[in-house]
């Protein structure tokens, strides 16, 4: 089907109204906490089933339960599943487990948003970290994609799939977590072109954001080495960045905002730092374009949550 026989969706990659969606279910992944968590409070706002997909089984129950209310008062229900994303098996379990659930009911929003802020440097990282980045951040993302969206091409209903990578995958490439974002946002560009508007598609490029992204390694899995606890500096790193970050909320409506209008690269900005994605783009883009070596631009922002001053 081209783009002009597409009852659904326009040109524009958007629905234009997103009542069209209404009724359907939002699998989100990583729906137990911060950006993830958002995302189902605002699918529930427009009238979406939301399925919380996570491995943190505790934050999973706490999460759904938190829902229930507003789920209610909505009129749609919540669903949880415990899921690795970066398993197969664990993802096709979860594909049983909805359509047990939820047999007739199509997928208006695939939302891949799991993800770990794991990993080092390129040669500071261990072969591990490198390992355990990727098949979370983007094999976990190919997993979700392969086993939903081939149904929902079949579903005769519009539907969206996002993907959460960050600005770490705009700016030149840097670190292990920065370049498996770079693969999550080439593996969205890719999927974009061949979906070729039978559903929306979107990747999320969030700045920092108040979540708990920095403390991944509490649940690392045991075949990838394991969990630890944080240090007493990367718990107050994670502290900063709950209290200074963009509110996931915040992240959540651009979503919804991008479903609507069609927007594929979601620059979610921090209004501390305006410009700055927009900054990160044009300098690796100059840089290849000009023949110069790939640099990644700071604002002061940026450098303060970074930095190890408090
Ligand atoms: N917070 C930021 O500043 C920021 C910025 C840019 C991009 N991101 C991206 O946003 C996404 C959401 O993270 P967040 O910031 O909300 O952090 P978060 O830690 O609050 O939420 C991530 C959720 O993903 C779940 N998860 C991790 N590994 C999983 C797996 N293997 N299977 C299923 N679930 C798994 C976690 O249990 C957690 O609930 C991630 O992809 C992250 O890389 C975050």
């Amino acid at each position: 089907m081209g783009l002009s026989d597409n009852p659904y969706v326009t040109a524009e990659n958007g629905h234009g109204d997103l009542g069209n969606i209404a009724g359907g279910l939002a699998i989100i992944t990583g729906g137990a906490s911060g950006i993830g968590f958002a995302l189902a409070e605002a699918s529930i706002r427009r009238g979406l089933h939301p399925v919380l997909v996570d491995i943190q089984d505790d934050n999973l129950t706490a999460a759904t339960g938190k829902l229930e209310a507003a789920a209610n008062e909505a009129g749609v229900s919540v669903f949880g599943w415990k899921t690795d994303v970066s398993s197969l098996d664990s993802v096709e379990a979860l594909k049983g487990a909805i359509r047990e659930r939820y047999p007739n009911t199509p997928v208006s929003l695939l939302a891949c948003n799991a993800g770990v802020g794991s990993g080092g440097g390129v040669l500071t990282g261990s072969n591990r970290d490198w390992e355990f980045c990727f098949a979370v951040n983007v094999m976990g993302v190919i997993h979700c994609i392969r086993t939903f969206v081939p149904d929902m091409l079949e579903q005769g209903a519009p539907g969206s799939v996002t993907a959460t990578a960050s600005q770490d995958g705009l700016c030149a490439g840097q670190n292990v977590y920065g370049v498996t974002k770079q693969a999550c946002i080439a593996l969205m560009e890719g999927l974009h072109q061949e979906l070729q508007g039978r559903l929306t598609s979107h990747v999320l490029c969030p700045q920092v954001t108040a979540t708990n992204i920095v403390g991944s390694e509490r649940y690392r899995p045991e075949r990838f080495g394991g969990p630890s606890q944080l240090s007493p500096a990367y718990q107050t790193f994670m502290d900063r960045f709950k209290s200074e970050g963009v509110p996931p909320s915040e992240v959540a409506d651009n979503v919804f905002n991008a479903m609507q209008t069609g927007t594929f690269y979601i620059m979610s900005e921090a209004e501390q730092d305006p410009g700055y994605i927009r900054l990160q783009v044009e300098t690796r883009m100059n840089s290849i374009l000009n023949g110069e070596r790939p640099f990644r631009p700071r604002s002061p922002w940026h450098t303060e949550i970074f930095s190890p001053r408090r």
